[in-house]
């Protein structure tokens, strides 16, 4: 009886319960009318009475330790679960609000979704950029008016040397340099990014927007090339029926160069408020890459050519939802981008 008794005592010492129900059944196992202990009492009778001082006392230790066992299990599992036991699983589940794509990353998107299938590959650089980068690489004469203070945003100006100004870059075409100096031809990259302008903020003007600039440089590309290369892209943006028109323009990085209208798809072209009557509204920037930036960043004008592009987002963007106050893209009211849930 005392071997039993013994081999009880180590069980309860290493017994585990992981919920109620087997706590129960544990406490049953041992401690109930018909369990274990109970079963050794009744056979104390016939311990002969010499042994039953020893036996009785192995007998109610094996007792108290049971339930000692016991109610530390269950305080430990009560801590654990902590009303987890009360957890109700068939109760239907809280609805989760799911969140919408901005209207200008559905956009910038779309954009980057067009010329990839188009063999365009994705380059990204800095928005705090230098003087170099964004200026002088690019063919600006020392004293163009878009250096100044009124259009660039000026971290740190070096005196002795202009190029090393550091500035956040006013477009992202210096990711285009900074490709220019790391590969050579055929690049060809878009680059979508940040931008900042020093400009006042009002409807139409902020002073960061977003843009996605294009670059192909390779041997003999031409201008008709680039021309239907934005052509491509305007029906695939707009419609099948978009038409597209260049007007002569000028870039200091880029020559010949043009800015490129579209046919207003609120009026058709007929005529409207939005198009100022005229049947066409203007979305981007564009030419053939001036020799003097191909030079500037290592590659051989004699044997290459190339065309870039630049456009807004925040342009496109108005023109395809009519957005007519450009602070709401920065304004975060759920009410604005609530109505993009569709979009994309
Ligand atoms: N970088 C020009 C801008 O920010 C856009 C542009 C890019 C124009 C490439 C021509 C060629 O306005």
């Amino acid at each position: 009886m005392l071997a039993k008794i013994e081999q009880l005592l180590q069980e309860v010492e290493s017994m585990t319960a992981s919920n109620t129900e087997e706590l129960e059944a544990l406490r049953i196992k041992y401690l109930g009318k018909k369990g274990a202990i109970n079963a050794l009492m009744t056979d104390f009778r016939n311990v002969p009475a010499e042994k039953k001082k020893e036996v009785g006392m192995k007998l109610n230790e094996l007792k108290s330790r049971t339930q000692e066992r016991i109610a530390a299990l269950k305080e430990a599992n009560e801590s654990q679960d902590n009303g987890i036991s009360e957890l109700d699983l068939t109760r239907t589940a809280y609805p989760i609000k799911l969140g919408t794509r901005h209207p200008l990353t559905i956009v910038r998107n779309k954009i980057i979704d067009i010329f990839s299938r188009m063999g365009f590959t994705i380059a990204e650089g800095p928005e705090v950029e230098d003087d170099l980068h964004v200026f002088t690489s690019l063919n600006f004469a020392a004293d163009h008016p878009a250096r100044d203070m009124q259009d660039t945003f000026f971290i740190d100006v070096n005196k002795e040397d202009v190029t090393k100004n550091v500035i956040l870059r006013t477009h992202t075409s210096s990711v285009q340099v900074r490709t220019m100096e790391k590969t050579q031809p055929p690049i060809r990259i878009i680059c979508p990014g940040r931008v900042y302008r020093n400009e006042a903020i009002s409807y139409r003007a902020h002073c960061f927007f977003h843009q996605v600039e294009g670059l192909y440089i390779d041997k003999n590309v031409s201008f008709s090339d680039l021309k239907q290369v934005l052509l491509q892209f305007s029906k695939e943006m707009f419609g099948a029926e978009t038409k597209i028109r260049l007007r002569p323009s000028y870039f200091p990085f880029t020559e010949p160069s043009a800015e490129m209208d579209i046919s207003c798809d609120i009026c058709g072209g007929k005529g409207c408020p939005f198009c100022k009557y005229t049947g066409w509204v203007e979305i981007l920037g564009c030419g053939m890459v001036d020799p003097n930036v191909l030079e500037a960043c290592g590659i051989d004008s004699k044997i290459y050519s190339g065309y870039a592009f630049g456009m807004g987002v925040e342009r496109i963007t108005n023109l395809k939802y009519k957005v007519k106050d450009l602070r709401m893209f920065s304004e975060n009211d759920i009410r604005f981008l609530k109505e993009f849930e569709m979009a994309y």
